[in-house]
């Protein structure tokens, strides 16, 4: 071994690192392939081959390893050169242990970040992302935002269709963020009645109002040091909302019938299935509550924009579904996935979920074939089963029946009710749900039961 290099292989294994020492460039190519390296530090004058050559060999084999070139004082240009061809420094000869050393440090650590940054990649790749399923472009730019905001306190507002993972969402920036350690205290202002919601919030103190047997605290005091998630935001009442905002302003809450301010530490996540600016036009959001919350915006894609990802996480539900039901149902026959692929998700995941549980509940086999699909039509959101003349939500006549004399069969009254609900909400079925105080799966199943019914009815009046 050459002097030098001997004194170099001395100085690292000093420093608790393995070196593996080749004196020619095919033998350095050689034992890289055998055992990538970490780095390489590499004397540009080799007595086989071109220094430069080497490099460019190293390179294409991985092109995240970090190669530490050696030039003789003036052959800057070599140096140069190298550094073009992607080399991660340079050191002029001679150079001293300490030199080495540091040059050598910061290479490794380059190379120990660039894997983190693989791993992360390849994280994404995978296509999921803190309980997301999907590697469409879409949906990597949610987690790409939801990632650079995370760090963050800034408050963030989600939008996106019923059902596109907004409180997912919610869920992740709280785990990805400094937070973590804290609460993920979800708030939905929709489901809680217009006179709690206050309390719910802000908390009250023994006696407030009736009922009020002791002091409890609101979901501010309990998300203090993580995350408030104020889910459907736009349904808080308006007089509600000018005290968010005071909350959003000072970071302080009074809780209600208390005198007494309380500082908390909350980061703020709302989301809304609603335009939130034409809630604001219509006067029923308050503009300087939304602009509080609005610092980031967050909109999550339907899913028939995301491409491939509705068969990727329809086989993610097929697999814990069937694992949970205990049965055989393995895979999706290729016309099912078509099926799937070209069908328009109104409900989005969540109605995705319901279909791929109905299956596995109600079927068995290797496969799922097409005959074992709920009537993707009937899937299609409440309006299209609203289009056709509906009694009771056109006329009073169902009010006038008890004058009448006459009762309807319950079954009856249950699908007019459905129907007027998914009229009143536009279709949007988990919103029907909320005001029947019901869950939006057993509207979806209710709609697929009256579906099989009219086929059953359409088929026999044709035979
Ligand atoms: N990309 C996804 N991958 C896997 N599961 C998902 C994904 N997005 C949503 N989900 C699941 O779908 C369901 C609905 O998601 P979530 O409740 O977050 O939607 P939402 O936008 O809040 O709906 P809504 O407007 O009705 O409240 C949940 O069970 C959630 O776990
Ligand atoms: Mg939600």
């Amino acid at each position: 071994m050459a002097p030098l290099a001997k004194l170099y292989v001395e100085f690292l294994r000093a420093e608790a690192l393995e070196v593996v020492h080749c004196t020619c460039g095919g033998e350095a190519l050689d034992a890289a392939a055998a055992s990538p390296p970490d780095a390489v530090i590499l004397d540009l004058k080799l007595p086989d081959m071109d220094g430069l050559e080497v490099l460019r060999a190293l390179h294409a084999r991985d092109p995240s390893v970090s190669v530490v070139v050696i030039t003789a004082h003036g052959s800057i240009d070599l140096a140069v050169e190298a550094m073009r061809l992607g080399a991660f420094d340079f050191i002029v000869k001679p150079f001293n242990a300490d030199r080495l050393n540091l040059t050598l440090r910061n290479a490794l650590e380059r190379r120990t970040l660039a894997r983190m940054v693989e791993g992360y990649r390849k994280d994404l790749d995978r296509g999921r992302f803190h309980g997301f399923i999907g590697n469409s472009p879409e949906m990597q730019a949610v987690y790409r935002t939801i990632e650079s905001v995370a760090a963050s306190r800034a408050n963030v507002f989600i939008t996106g269709e019923s059902g596109t993972g907004k409180e997912v969402a919610a869920q992740a920036i709280h785990r990805a963020s400094p937070r973590r350690g804290g609460a993920f205290v979800a708030l939905n202002c929709a489901a809680i009645p217009k006179d709690l919601l206050e309390s719910e919030i802000f908390g009250h103190v023994k006696g407030a109002f009736t009922g009020a047997t002791g002091d409890r605290p609101g979901a501010a005091l309990q998300a203090d040091g993580g995350t408030l998630f104020l889910d459907e935001i736009c349904e808080m009442p308006f007089d509600l909302q000018s005290k968010l905002l005071r909350f959003v302003q000072t970071g302080t809450v009074n809780p209600v019938g208390s005198g007494r301010e309380q500082r908390v530490d909350v980061r703020f996540v709302a989301a809304t299935n609603r335009d939130p600016l034409a809630e604001v036009q219509a006067g029923r959001f308050r503009e300087d509550l939304y602009y509080r919350l609005h610092v980031i915006p967050l909109a999550l894609p339907p899913l028939r924009e995301r491409g491939g990802d509705v068969i990727e996480i329809a086989r993610s539900f097929l697999a814990d579904y069937a694992r949970e039901e205990g049965k055989a149902l393995a895979a999706f026959a290729p016309e099912v996935e078509a099926r799937l692929r070209a069908h328009d998700w109104p409900g989005n995941v969540r109605q995705l979920q319901n279909v791929v549980r109905n299956v596995v509940v109600l079927n068995d086999g290797p496969q799922v074939t097409l005959d074992m699909l709920p009537q993707m039509a009937g899937l299609e959101g409440g309006a299209a089963l609203c289009d056709a003349p509906c009694a009771a939500c056109d006329s009073p006549a169902a009010d006038m029946q008890e004058e009448d004399g006459v009762v309807q069969p319950l079954w009856q009254v249950e699908r007019d009710m459905i129907r007027k609900a998914l009229r009143l909400a536009d279709g949007d079925v988990p919103r029907a749900a909320l005001m029947l105080e019901i869950s939006p799966s057993t509207i979806y199943r209710k709609l697929q039961q009256w579906r099989a019914v009219e086929r059953r009815d359409a088929g026999e009046a044709a035979a």
